[in-house]
């Protein structure tokens, strides 16, 4: 089996491994046994969802059990809609019912749902126990299983509640990507492309050699991918752990329209990585405007989106409607609506940019203009 291994140093916390490749999961019980966390730990709670876990819990069990652990799971109902106080507080009731003490360990097994609320679970049962995060989409491989945000949503809005919990150790094992639909692979596709962008034209140019591979789900490709999105997210969050240095704000390139065409279209008439592509075509429009993009990054990016099969979409709706929402969005400060631009491929500006200017950039979107 070839694997990676990508270390993760982030100052004040321990440094964990993230590994990469075609069935690391069944090696999974003996890399978390190398853990030093877990070097006297026997009890494992593996938290799961409907989805997941009749395809995977087995093999994680039995990998777990064969380097001694004793792992029960929890299967939570799927979806993000379960993302919530209710779902945590009968995790934590199950945890407290079989017993778990400090030594125990929680597995996360699933997309970012699980990973966000095995995190959160995880920061909080008993003041804090380890957390092993085992990643099963492409989107939570290449963003959320790295880099500690963990939470749940409120009725008000999503993640609004959380923690920073580092894992301990992240198992990536591409083998389980198999069972993935078209739309949760376009989600993963677009943090890549997102990454891509941000950070070098070394990562730019290769995903637009390799979006060919990846839309066939060459497992070198994949791998390769996955790979280069952890170094670069590794890189942010251990200069910004917690967005307090705006750093990490990086990864939210794409993500201030995206978030309010998820809202005002409907949750789920455009999966997120369809909404953070289009994002990421009208930030790019709205930096020549700011920050001096260059035409050839609009276009170029245009072109991986389209080779990522993100086209832009065609769903409008009113300027005002949508300027609300992003001054709304949690990301905003005081009113402000902030945007991830990029300067040109590999560097970027976080712009606090003015109401008029946004609402030109929409009438824009509106007339169609970013297709
Ligand atoms: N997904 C963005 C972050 O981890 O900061």
């Amino acid at each position: 089996m070839c694997a990676t291994k990508v270390m993760v140093g982030i100052p004040g916390e321990d440094d964990y491994a993230i590994r990469i490749g075609e069935g690391v999961l069944d090696d999974l019980g003996r890399d978390v046994r190398a853990l030093p966390c877990a070097a006297k730990a026997t009890r494992v709670l593996l938290l799961t969802d409907s989805n997941v876990g009749p395809l995977y819990a087995d093999r994680a069990k039995a990998s777990l059990a064969a380097a001694g652990f004793q792992a029960t799971d929890v299967t939570i109902p799927a979806g993000e809609e379960n993302k919530n106080i209710q779902v945590i507080a009968e995790i934590w009731e199950a945890m407290a019912d079989l017993a778990l003490g400090r030594d125990c360990l929680v597995v996360a097994l699933g997309g970012g749902v699980v990973g966000d609320m095995a995190g959160f679970v995880a920061a909080t049962y008993m003041r804090g126990v380890p957390v092993i995060q085992v990643p099963t989409t492409l989107l939570s491989m290449v963003d959320s299983s790295v880099g500690g945000k963990t939470g749940f949503n409120l009725s008000a809005g999503k993640n609004l509640v959380g923690a920073f919990k580092q894992p301990a150790f992240v198992c990536a094992s591409t083998d389980v990507l198999a069972t993935l639909n078209e739309r949760e692979w376009s989600c993963g596709l677009a943090e890549i492309a997102k990454s891509a962008v941000i950070d070098s034209d070394d990562f730019f140019f290769w995903l637009v050699d390799n979006a060919p591979a990846l839309m066939e789900r060459s497992t070198a490709a994949v791998t390769e991918a996955i790979t280069r999105s952890v170094v670069f997210k590794a890189n942010v969050v251990a200069q910004d752990k917690t967005e307090s240095k705006g750093v990490r704000e990086c990864l939210n390139y794409g993500h201030t329209l995206a978030h309010a065409v998820e809202l005002l279209s409907g949750y789920g008439t455009y999966s997120h990585g369809h909404a953070v592509a289009e994002g990421m075509r009208f930030a790019a429009r709205l930096g020549q405007h700011l920050v001096g993009t260059p035409a050839e990054l609009v276009q170029e990016q245009d072109a991986l989106l389209d080779a990522l099969g993100l086209p832009a979409i065609e769903w409008r709706t009113d300027e005002a409607a949508m300027l609300d929402a992003m001054k709304k969005d949690k990301k905003a400060r005081a009113g402000n609506v902030r945007f991830t631009l990029p300067s040109d491929v590999g560097s970027w500006e976080l712009a606090t940019v003015d109401d008029e200017r946004i609402a030109a950039q929409l009438r824009e979107w509106k007339a169609g203009e970013t297709a």
